[in-house]
Formats: structure tokens, C-alpha cells, sequence
């Protein structure tokens, strides 16, 4: 597929039914289209069971689509390719591997040597504010700092997309919030094209660059709102407060 200039995975007209034993279909993601840009802080917003990480899934090369396209850098995306990483919504850490192990993974099965593996994992450890937890196990961590080591795990596998699939959804209300504050100061620092996944409305207007807002399943897409603001956003400026605003007119999800 031919590439425009500044975009770096091109998703048109993608599609995805299942079908019962039964034979009953159900149609889960329905003729779907954005690109994401180089660097760009995409959301995707939509309601519980809409179709978000069966998107993501066939996005990221791990599900085959049943029509359509996806192309990264111009090239038609079939299989997982390691420019994509993913932080899934069931975070699959192992728990008899430490906060090191864990986040280490990615470049030890590449065959990285154990100095640089663990240089690059500690920057990440340190970066998302685990430093001193290298040996702990994840049942010695909070939700929120198990979150953190999912997401230092997948910066340390150096993907050049990172796809984060509700990352914050498990988490109570506070260390969501700060986690969102904490993802935001993260990608000020390490610039990298992220596509973010949540169902709350406050999260995206926080986070992105751009959002796309997904309708009840199937998931289409209802709007793709450009947010100019500047960051770090402030949750009670009036323009955040105008757009959390017009969205929530446009969706039945929760501010
Ligand atoms: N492998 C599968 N086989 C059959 N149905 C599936 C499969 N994967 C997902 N589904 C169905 O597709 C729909 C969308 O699922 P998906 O997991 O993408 O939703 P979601 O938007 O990510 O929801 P949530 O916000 O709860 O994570 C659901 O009804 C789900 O049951
Ligand atoms: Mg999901």
C-alpha cells in the first residue's frame, strides 16, 4: 500500500464477525478505518464489549481480519511484527520471575546480552517509578505497580508502536488517575507512537493527540476528534471541560 507522508500504520475498512456453534454470526467489528501518525498519541474510546481488543488484536498481526487492510510503514501487515508491542489488558506477568525478569523478557528471547538487557530494563524501571523493586515479586506489588511493570516491559522490548489495551481499567479510581498522570509524563519524555485504549472519556481527553470514539458493538467509527490542547492538560480548564462535554452528548459512556 502506498504510504502517505507521517503515517505509520494505515487501517481501512477492516471487519471482523464470529460465529457461534450454532451458526449465529456476530459482527464485533464493522468496516473500520483511521492511520496513526508517526509519534501521535492515539486513543480509542468505546464502550465495554465493543470490539476494542478484537481490533487491536488484528492491528497488532495476532488475529486475521475478515476483510480489509492494514498496512505499517506502507507494508500489508499479515503476522505480529516485533515494530509493534503490545500491553495487553490481562497483563501475563509470570509470577515466579521478579520486577527484572519480568521486564526483561522481551530482549533476553532476542538473545541481547544480560548487561544490556538489564541497563535497558532498569532505565524502565526507573522511568516508571519502580526503581527499587528490580527483585520483588508481583505478588508483592499493587495493581498499580504491576501496571507499571507491564508497561516497562513492553518500552524495554523497544517496540516502535506501543499498544496499550486498557491499561488503567483494573485500577481504582486514585492510582488510575495517577497513572495517568504518569503515562502522560512518560511520553513527554520518550516520544513514541502509542495506541491507547480506554472507556472512560476523561482518560482520552487527557492522554491524546487524536481520538477515535467507536460505537456500541459492532465497533464503527462515530467521530475523530483532533485535541489541541496544551499539556500538560488541566482537567478543569473549560475547552477540556467543553470536550469531555460534546463527547459524552455524542456516547453513552460515563465522563
Ligand atoms: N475469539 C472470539 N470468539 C468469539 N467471540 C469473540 C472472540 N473474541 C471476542 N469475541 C466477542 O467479540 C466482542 C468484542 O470483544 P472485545 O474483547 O473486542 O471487546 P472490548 O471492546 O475489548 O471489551 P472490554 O472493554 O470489555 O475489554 C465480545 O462480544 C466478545 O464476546
Ligand atoms: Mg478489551
Amino acid at each position: 500500500m502506498e504510504q502517505k507522508t507521517g503515517v505509520r500504520l494505515e487501517i481501512k475498512n477492516i471487519s471482523k464477525t464470529f460465529y457461534s456453534k450454532k451458526g449465529e454470526s456476530h459482527l464485533v467489528v464493522d468496516n473500520v478505518s483511521f492511520d496513526v501518525k508517526e509519534n501521535e498519541f492515539l486513543v480509542l474510546l468505546g464502550p465495554g464489549h465493543c470490539g476494542k481488543t478484537v481490533m487491536l488484536n488484528m492491528i497488532s498481526g495476532l488475529m486475521e481480519r475478515d476483510s480489509g487492510d492494514i498496512a505499517l510503514d506502507g507494508e500489508i501487515v499479515t503476522s505480529p511484527n516485533p515494530k509493534m508491542g503490545m500491553v495487553f489488558q490481562k497483563l501475563g506477568l509470570m509470577p515466579w520471575k521478579t520486577v527484572m525478569e519480568n521486564v526483561e523478557i522481551g530482549p533476553k528471547m532476542r538473545g541481547v546480552s544480560v548487561k544490556e538487557r538489564r541497563e535497558k530494563a532498569a532505565y524502565y524501571i526507573n522511568l516508571v517509578g519502580l526503581g527499587g523493586f528490580e527483585n520483588s515479586y508481583p505478588h508483592q506489588l499493587s495493581g498499580g505497580m504491576k501496571q507499571r511493570v507491564g508497561i516497562a516491559r513492553a518500552y524495554t522490548n523497544d517496540p516502535e508502536i506501543l499498544i496499550m489495551d486498557e491499561p488503567f481499567g483494573q485500577l481504582d479510581a486514585q492510582t488510575r488517575y495517577n497513572m495517568q498522570n504518569e503515562i502522560a509524563r512518560i511520553t513527554s519524555q520518550e516520544k513514541r507512537t502509542i495506541i491507547f485504549v480506554t472507556n472512560n472519556i476523561e482518560e482520552a481527553v487527557y492522554l491524546g493527540d487524536r481520538i477515535i470514539l467507536l460505537t456500541d458493538c459492532p465497533a464503527k467509527v462515530k467521530e475523530i476528534y483532533t485535541i489541541d490542547l496544551a499539556r500538560p492538560r488541566d482537567v478543569i480548564d473549560p475547552l477540556f471541560l467543553n470536550l469531555r462535554k460534546e463527547i459524552s452528548g455524542k456516547t453513552d459512556l460515563a465522563l
